[in-house]
């Protein structure tokens, strides 16, 4: 029988290759650099299975340029903003993702940039290495306590309860804000819910856990930050639209706020010449939240799993949109 057809749009860790390789016909995008959009909307046609990555759009368009073929879009992330849900769903074609396995790895780097940030670190690399260090300073390079300091969490959803988790260890004061309250975690993590607006007023450190949707982009701008503690550090593993990058230029740039720590950002990349790179209190780097060796093989394996459930008609492990499973009404 004839294998179905999948476009793999980056090289994906071979684990998860290996899985597709005996039941799909594979065309792998193998450079380096993601399709551009008229590439994806040429290489979509006719294929069965789609597996993507949060660097390429899917939207009606490349639904539209796939035709009736199409039978499953697996997402190599959690997140999935970069994929048109609706119009996936409109044509009953289920959406995987890949969540659980890239949680601790996200809430350890989110802590790397928080203590990174906190105590400097990156400059304090970058002035050893400039040849600068010639004697042990009193006042030299001096940074925030994170022990017993407040830490605000926006978005508790598993990321953000995994660095809550973390923070237990610190003797933190943690405030979490989300649309919905987790009463039965906020013991055990030793969290408290406070509107968004108390959370940026009373902590000293603002990590951002929530997907980008319409509702959150620029959730962070100039009002946010003119709540902001001046000593506040703002910490996003999440998505970079979540912050609106002209508000965190004004309010690094005028000191408003201490520093900042980011692994995404809006448009990403970064531009090389965007005025963000010239800030010495932004730390910054290319989305590595999750790259850890076994997360990315586990999502690899997520990712298979459900392009190989979509191929077979059954329900994904992993579905964003499960209403595609509903039956009309006759
Ligand atoms: C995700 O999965 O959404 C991360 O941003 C990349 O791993």
């Amino acid at each position: 029988m004839k294998k179905p057809r999948v476009w793999i749009t980056r090289r994906i860790p071979q684990r998860g290759l290996d899985l597709i390789s005996p039941y799909a016909e594979i065309d792998l995008w193998e450079d380096e650099l993601p399709p551009s959009y008229d590439v994806i909307l040429e290489k979509v046609r006719g294929i069965e299975g789609l597996l993507c990555l949060l660097t390429d759009r899917i939207d009606d368009r490349v639904l539209d340029a796939a035709g009736s073929s199409l039978r499953v879009i697996s997402q190599f992330a959690v997140g999935y903003d970069n994929i048109d849900i609706s119009a996936a769903t409109a044509r009953k074609i289920p959406v995987g993702n890949t969540p659980g396995v890239l949680t601790d790895a996200t809430a350890d780097f989110t802590w790397a940039l928080l203590m990174a940030a906190a105590r400097r670190v990156i400059e304090g690399d970058r002035f050893v290495r400039s040849g600068g260090w010639k004697t042990w300073g009193p006042t030299f390079l001096l940074g925030a306590d994170i022990a017993r300091s407040t830490l605000g969490i926006i978005g508790f959803g598993r990321i953000g309860q995994a660095v809550a988790r973390r923070a237990r260890g610190f003797e933190m004061r943690v405030l979490y804000f989300d649309p919905q309250r987790h009463l039965a975690l906020e013991q055990e993590l030793g969290a408290s819910y406070a509107p968004l607006e108390d959370v940026l007023q009373e902590a000293d450190f603002i990590s951002i856990h929530t997907p980008l949707t319409p509702e959150t982009y620029h959730l962070i701008s100039d009002a946010q930050f003119a709540l902001m503690k001046s000593g506040a550090i703002l910490i996003n593993t999440a998505r970079g639209s979540i912050v609106d990058p002209q508000a965190l230029y004004r309010a690094l740039s005028t000191h408003r706020i201490a520093a900042a720590a980011l692994d995404v950002t809006e448009p990403e990349p970064i531009p090389p010449d965007s005025p963000l790179l010239s800030l010495e209190n932004l730390l910054i780097t290319p989305h590595i939240a999750s790259a850890s060796f076994h997360s990315r093989t586990r999502m690899a394996e997520m990712a298979a799993e459900n392009l190989l459930a979509g191929l077979r008609g059954e329900q994904l492990p992993n579905c964003v949109n499960p209403e595609v499973y509903q039956r009309t009404q006759e």
